[in-house]
């Protein structure tokens, strides 16, 4: 895996959207998997400012998004479909019909969960795929434990998982239960870009990209990922024996 570190979380952001932004070049019918959170808010602003100031078009982009509550209608402002569009979508000229997101809200979750596979499948695979990193390195609603070969399913969340998104989005509840890509489909994108930022990330990505690849850090299977750029912050990096921390990154970015 490579890992850049920036100087703060703007940087980062920018970076991570210039990233994206040439993917989108290179492809203009590229297939983007793209995630919630905190962590990517930056990025889809960038993203949405190269959009209207530089032209990048993305008619021709499909995305997947990695989950999604269950029991939540889109239409509720905590559902991740309605954070996608007040963040990216509504502010690029992406077409409807190819953003993709799971429906926490199907009849048969199961038959939702195999839809979602089998259209990932049909447009070709998921060519760059956007990740956060829990505290507990989850990545997707893939919680400590999951399956290394998992596919889309039903999950339930962590107390703490719950917990944390609950105090971050200033709702009074959210639901335990998702629909995740597993980290199967996540490992089956030809690039993976994952940001993480903060103090409160540092230790999980020492552990992530240090320590041994197994299920009870989700995050550390993407060592064995033949494309995996984690883009961190200085302080989400402040853990990594990388020997210039102290020293500031002139250049914008720092290789380890
Ligand atoms: P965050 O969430 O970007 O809000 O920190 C990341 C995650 O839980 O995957």
């Amino acid at each position: 895996m490579k890992i850049l570190i920036y100087p703060n979380y703007e940087q980062m952001s920018v970076a991570a959207a210039r990233f994206v932004a040439d993917c989108i070049l290179d492809k203009p019918r590229c297939v983007l998997g793209l995630a919630t959170g905190e962590t990517p808010i930056g990025l889809y602003a960038e993203l949405a400012r190269l959009h209207h100031e530089e032209g990048l078009d993305f008619s021709g982009v499909t995305t997947f998004n990695l989950d999604e509550y269950c029991d939540l209608p889109k239409e509720d402002s905590r559902s991740f479909h309605s954070f996608m569009w007040r963040h990216l979508f509504s502010h690029v000229n992406v077409d409807p019909r190819k953003v993709h997101t799971l429906k926490g809200t199907a009849p048969d979750l199961e038959e939702e969960c195999r839809r979602y596979e089998s259209l990932i499948k049909d447009t070709g695979g998921i060519d760059l795929q956007v990740l956060g990193i829990g505290v507990n390195g989850h990545i997707g609603f893939n919680e400590p434990g999951s399956p290394p070969d998992g596919r889309t399913r039903v999950v339930t969340l962590t107390a703490q998982t719950v917990e944390i998104n609950r105090a971050k989005e200033k709702v009074e509840s959210l639901p335990g239960r998702a629909v995740s890509m597993g980290i199967g489909t996540i490992m089956d994108a030809k690039q993976i870009l994952l940001l993480a930022a903060g103090r409160s990330k540092a230790d999980i990505v020492h552990r992530a990209t240090r320590g041994p690849v197994t299920p009870s850090v989700p995050a550390s299977i993407l060592q064995n990922h033949a494309n995996a750029l984690f883009m961190l912050d200085l302080e989400a990096a402040s853990l990594l024996e990388t020997g210039f921390l102290n020293t500031p990154c002139a250049a914008g970015e720092c290789t380890v």
